[in-house]
């Protein structure tokens, strides 16, 4: 009898899983984005009735994460998606950008099937390099029947777009889901399912992205002691679109940094109150003139407002 073989597209987009260093031992001192997705692949072992499918859409660091890569990610990820031979998509990508990309590609392609990302903390090239392992969860997760919606597989566990967060500048561990917990742990290839997959959340289909030169701007600003609003007057005067406020506690704002951001809202700016605390989310009160981001963190509220004020 003939076994159907389904198909895992993997689009590589650089990062520290693609980083060669000049020695084994140098987890740091590293050039990211230097190997590519095909070679990252050829060290994995075969999986049974899997054929896996290379495709490098980038290769940067992605601190340098911009909306040219984005757009350019989410088109691949739509094409992919929508061949029937495909049952998931994984991307590769680097770790500091990493939930911003997530967030982004849940909100424009809100895909029925999966959509991986992992990465790694060490280099492709260290002893102990993390990338083999958190590659294999994560093909293992895109093949996994029932799997839908944009996850991050890192460091065996499973997290939701809109949850995600890089919480350590280190350890290999460096992903967290906050409140809501993982959706799964990958445990030796099997997944353990704690809470349903990342389902809707469209704000906008790839379809309607504007061309990259073409996106509003949004900024995120501060709020800490002495936030004098200086720095969103400076905004208003170059042209910002769009301002999140990373507020502290529930998105509370100096008053002088407040009457600043209300005085943007009034000259047509919008503007939405993140918290910059680790976790938690932003509740909503009776009175409040600037709209809470709700459970978005400022980076996943900025990707937000700027799918939002896209014309
Ligand atoms: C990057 O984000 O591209 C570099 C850092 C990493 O992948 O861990």
């Amino acid at each position: 009898m003939q076994v159907e073989r389904r198909r895992i597209v993997v689009l590589g987009t650089g990062g520290t899983i693609a980083g060669r260093a000049a020695s084994a031992r140098d987890n740091i001192g590293y050039r990211a984005a230097e190997v590519g997705v095909a070679d990252l692949l050829a060290g994995l072992p075969a999986m049974d009735g899997i054929e896996l499918q290379a495709e490098q859409v980038a290769q940067i660091d992605s601190k340098d994460m911009d909306f040219g890569t984005w757009c350019a990610l989410a088109r691949r990820c739509a094409h992919w998606l929508a061949d029937d031979g495909v049952a998931g998509i994984v991307v590769t990508h680097g770790t500091d950008t990493l939930e911003e990309t997530a967030f982004f590609l849940q909100s424009v392609l809100a895909p029925a099937k999966p959509v991986v990302l992992t990465g790694a903390m060490r280099p492709a090239t260290s002893a102990a390099a993390d990338g083999p392992q958190n590659l294999a969860d994560a093909l293992a997760v895109a093949a996994a029947p029932g799997a839908c919606g944009v996850v991050v597989a890192f460091a065996g566990a499973v997290h939701g777009a809109a949850d995600v967060q890089k919480v350590h500048s280190y350890r290999t561990d460096a992903f967290a889901s906050g409140d809501a917990g993982p959706i799964a742990y990958v445990e030796e290839g099997a997944l353990r399912l704690l809470r349903a997959w990342p389902q809707g959340g469209l704000l906008r289909g790839v379809a309607a992205l504007a061309a990259p030169e073409a996106w509003p701007r949004v900024e995120i600003v501060l709020n800490h002691a002495g936030a004098d609003g200086a720095i969103v007057r400076a905004l208003v005067q170059d042209g910002v679109q769009g301002l999140v406020l990373a507020g502290t506690g529930n998105g509370t704002v100096h008053h002088a940094l407040e009457a600043a951001l209300l005085a943007a809202q009034a000259s047509g700016v919008a503007v939405r109150r993140a918290s910059r605390c680790a976790q938690g989310r932003v509740l909503p009160r009776a009175g409040d003139r600037l709209r809470a981001a709700e459970g978005l963190t400022p980076v996943k509220a900025r990707v937000a407002l700027l799918l939002e004020l896209m014309r």
